[in-house]
Parts: C-alpha cells; sequence; structure tokens
C-alpha cells in the first residue's frame, strides 16, 4: 500500500519563483485499486507519480511505502519496492539501451530484482512477451528496430516481468496510435485482472482513464479538485473544472455512439 499524507512539491524555477506543483494531497493506493488521475499538461501528474516511486523527495509531507517513507528506503526494503511498483512511463526510446537488444532489457530486472539465473530469466521474458501476445522473434532486435507499438509492449513488459504489485502508467498510451492504444490498455486491465495488482493510470486523456480506472482523482493546477468512483466523476461532476473535461468526454462519447 503507497500512502500520500499531505505531500507537497515545489521547484525552483527560473528567476527563483517558487513553482507550486504538487499542493499538498492525501491519496491511498492498495493493490486491487485502479486508480485514474486525470488533468491537464502542467497539472503536476508527473510530478506525483516521481514522488509516488521515491524518484523525488516530497517539499513537506509524506510518501509511504508499508511502513516506510519511500525516498528513504534502502537495502531489503528498496529491492521490495522496486519489485512491488513498477513504472511504465511514456517516452520509450529513451528509457531503453538503444546499442542493446529488446530482450536484455526485459531481463535485467529479472536477474537485478529478481536474482534469477540467465536461464530462468530467459524463460520469464518468454513468458511474459507471449502474455502481452509479443511475437519472441522481435525480442533480439535493438529498440529502433520496432514500431513505437512493439516498443511500449517491452516497456510493459519489462514492468510486468517482476509481477508489481502496483503498476503506474505515466501517459503510457499517449504516444501510441488511437489503434494500438486501446490494445495496449486492455493488456493493463488484463494483468490487473490476472494477478490482482493496483494500477495507477496517469493520462491527460479521459476515455483511456475512465476505461481502466475505478477511481478518479482530478487533478488542476497542482490541486486534487475533485475524486470519486469513475462514474459519479463522468456523469455528475462536482467541480466545473471537472465539469468541462468530462462535457467534452461524454459529448465525445454520445457523437460514437450515434455514429456507430
Ligand atoms: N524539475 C522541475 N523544475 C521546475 N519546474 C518543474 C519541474 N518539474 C515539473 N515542473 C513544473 O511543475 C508543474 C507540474 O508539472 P508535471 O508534474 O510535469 O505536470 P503534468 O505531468 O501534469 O504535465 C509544471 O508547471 C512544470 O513546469
Ligand atoms: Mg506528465
Amino acid at each position: 500500500m503507497i500512502t500520500a499524507k499531505a505531500a507537497a512539491k515545489q521547484y525552483r524555477g527560473r528567476d527563483n519563483t517558487v513553482v507550486h506543483a504538487l499542493n499538498p494531497l492525501d491519496l491511498v493506493i492498495e493493490p486491487g485499486d485502479r486508480v485514474g488521475i486525470i488533468g491537464e499538461s502542467g497539472s503536476g501528474k508527473s510530478t506525483l507519480v516521481r514522488l509516488l516511486l521515491g524518484l523525488e523527495t516530497p517539499s513537506a509531507g509524506s510518501i509511504r511505502y508499508q511502513d516506510g517513507e519511500v525516498s528513504q528506503l534502502s537495502g531489503d526494503r528498496l529491492r521490495q519496492f522496486r519489485r512491488d511498483v513498477q513504472l511504465v512511463g511514456q517516452d520509450t526510446t529513451s528509457s531503453f539501451d538503444p546499442l542493446r537488444s529488446l530482450r536484455d532489457a526485459v531481463r535485467r530486472p529479472a536477474l537485478e530484482i529478481l536474482g534469477l539465473t540467465v536461464a530462468e530469466a530467459d524463460a520469464a521474458v518468454d513468458e511474459v512477451l507471449a502474455s502481452l501476445a509479443v511475437d519472441p522473434e522481435l525480442a533480439s532486435r535493438r529498440p529502433s528496430q520496432v514500431s513505437g507499438g512493439q516498443r511500449q509492449r517491452f516497456a510493459i513488459a519489462r514492468a510486468l516481468i517482476v509481477s508489481p504489485r502496483i503498476l503506474i502508467c505515466d501517459e503510457s498510451v499517449s504516444a501510441l496510435d488511437v489503434s494500438v492504444q486501446g490494445a495496449v490498455l486492455n493488456e493493463f486491465k488484463d494483468f490487473a485482472e490476472r494477478s490482482g495488482a493496483g494500477i495507477v493510470f496517469v493520462s491527460h486523456g479521459v476515455p483511456a482513464t475512465a476505461f481502466i480506472s475505478d477511481r478518479l482523482v482530478v487533478m488542476h493546477g497542482g490541486d486534487v479538485v475533485e475524486q470519486g468512483e469513475v462514474s459519479q466523476v463522468v456523469n455528475r461532476p462536482k467541480h466545473p473544472y471537472t465539469a468541462r473535461l468530462m462535457g467534452a468526454y461524454r459529448k465525445l462519447s454520445a457523437d460514437e455512439s450515434s455514429a456507430a
């Protein structure tokens, strides 16, 4: 379980101005939860993700995993956290070593986090690729030698190979062709259903986030302006910002169903 308590982050901007990227936020994420974090670009979503992963330290408040402050975990507890909480980001190109094969990238967490032998890790790679319907032949290629959609599947495989209990997806489908987005979303959903893991799905796009989530957290200017069950937030928004965001989405859904 990850617990954010009054967690906030400020950055020092240009001219020494203070950027309030994230205002004090409370959030509890348990295995099995499917939480969508939605908000326009610059609303503080990725800042929250970096705090949840312990990649940055909150300026105030705390982020805990079980009973430990995430940014201060070390040794076995850090290893456990890395195993339990995995990220699939947006920019898969920069997250892969261009000179190494995709197999090498997916195998690495199995070697380093799970401590498997190379033979065991290779078997685990084959298994996770099969579960994502990825042609294992592609694994011998370099990242630049496959399509963006395939590369994203390898990024997902690299996260899933350690069987995380919480998967954090930060704009993980935003850069993909619309035709591929649905398939990748289904893979996230299948994984959650199969494993009982939690998903934190972070995106500026309402349709994908609403599809995958049970609960929505709406962010605007570093604040959580609203949170609740998906159907409530989509159909009966309380905050004017949410109403605007969801109004466009509901119109889109209605147009789609009348076009069908
Ligand atoms: N390292 C940083 N230094 C200064 N400002 C930052 C930094 N990272 C993010 N910000 C600012 O914090 C705000 C929130 O950014 P971010 O969390 O990336 O939003 P989102 O992911 O919702 O697009 C933005 O105004 C952004 O410019
Ligand atoms: Mg972001």
